[in-house]
């Protein structure tokens, strides 16, 4: 197998890279960066130092996405249930957000990435929501990775407004019988048009989904790394990718060995 090693990697991500199946990459992974508290209280530092410390390895995961031509990448960046976090850490996550959004648009744009968000993005506070237009709108001619943004972002709520959708659309369209309703149309329903992701990665250690992507994850590969999240950086991507090429996804089927 011979493989074209994308610029721009270290030494180590090349070597990791050159064995990987360029063929059998994963379109579009979505991850859980958890653990920033975590990191921070190992080092006898507050929370948001490890918040801040998370938006570097955001940088270097999103570049290393976009050398290696992924087509998506999706962060599960604040939860509709992060609100119960003390107002002080919930203030300084949107000001972080606002400030990351000013300064990494220089960067988006160096590597051809397109910002995109899922969420109840009308409930954030009004001038992260004008933040957040403003970078869309930046990014918009980028023709490379798609970038989501989870923000305000629980799985329920987004099927809750899949259903209110649907409804809404069968009352505009004679009613409930004129619509088929099938895995195509509730996907049509759901935030992001993109297609489900393929690999879906959690740092910290935790074993669950804390209500990230419920319909979108159904068969996607599950990757927990102890790592934290302030620690993982575009190696540990290759690393989850050289892993994920050892899987065999079989949807219910019977395996190639049978
Ligand atoms: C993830 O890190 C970032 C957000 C949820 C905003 P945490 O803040 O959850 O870190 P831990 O889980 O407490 O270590
Ligand atoms: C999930 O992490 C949300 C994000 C990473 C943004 P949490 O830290 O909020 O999840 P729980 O509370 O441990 O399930
Ligand atoms: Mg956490």
């Amino acid at each position: 197998m011979h493989t074209t090693v994308p610029a721009g990697l270290t030494r180590k991500q090349a070597e990791l890279y050159a064995k990987l199946d360029p063929e059998r990459l994963p379109q579009h992974i979505a991850v859980i960066m958890d653990g920033n508290g975590r990191w921070a209280r190992r080092r006898h530092l507050p929370r948001i130092a490890g918040h801040k410390r998370g938006v570097e390895a955001v940088r270097d995961v999103i570049t290393l996405g976009a050398r290696i031509h992924l087509q998506a990448l999706t962060l599960y960046a604040f939860s509709a249930e992060n609100w119960k976090r003390p107002k002080t850490e919930t203030s300084f996550l949107m000001a972080l957000l606002r400030t990351y959004l000013k300064n990494e648009v220089p960067l988006m744009n160096e590597n051809n990435i397109q910002l995109r968000y899922i969420g109840r993005i009308h409930e954030l506070p009004p001038e992260v929501q004008e933040r957040m237009a403003w970078a869309t709108d930046q990014t918009s001619k980028n023709t490379g990775m798609v970038m989501t943004l989870a923000l305000n972002y629980g799985a329920r709520a987004e099927l809750i407004d899949a259903f209110r959708s649907i409804l809404e659309a069968a009352a505009n369209n004679g009613g409930l019988e004129h619509l088929t309703i099938d895995e195509a149309l509730v996907s049509s329903h759901m935030y992001s048009k993109l297609p489900d992701p393929d690999l879906v990665i959690r740092t910290s250690g935790e074993m669950r989904l804390s209500n990230f992507l419920l319909w979108q994850l159904a068969y996607t590969e599950i990757y927990v790394t102890q790592t934290l999240w302030p620690d993982f950086d575009g190696t540990h991507l290759l690393e989850a990718l050289a892993d994920f090429q050892r899987r065999e996804r079989r949807y219910g089927n019977v395996g190639a060995a049978f």
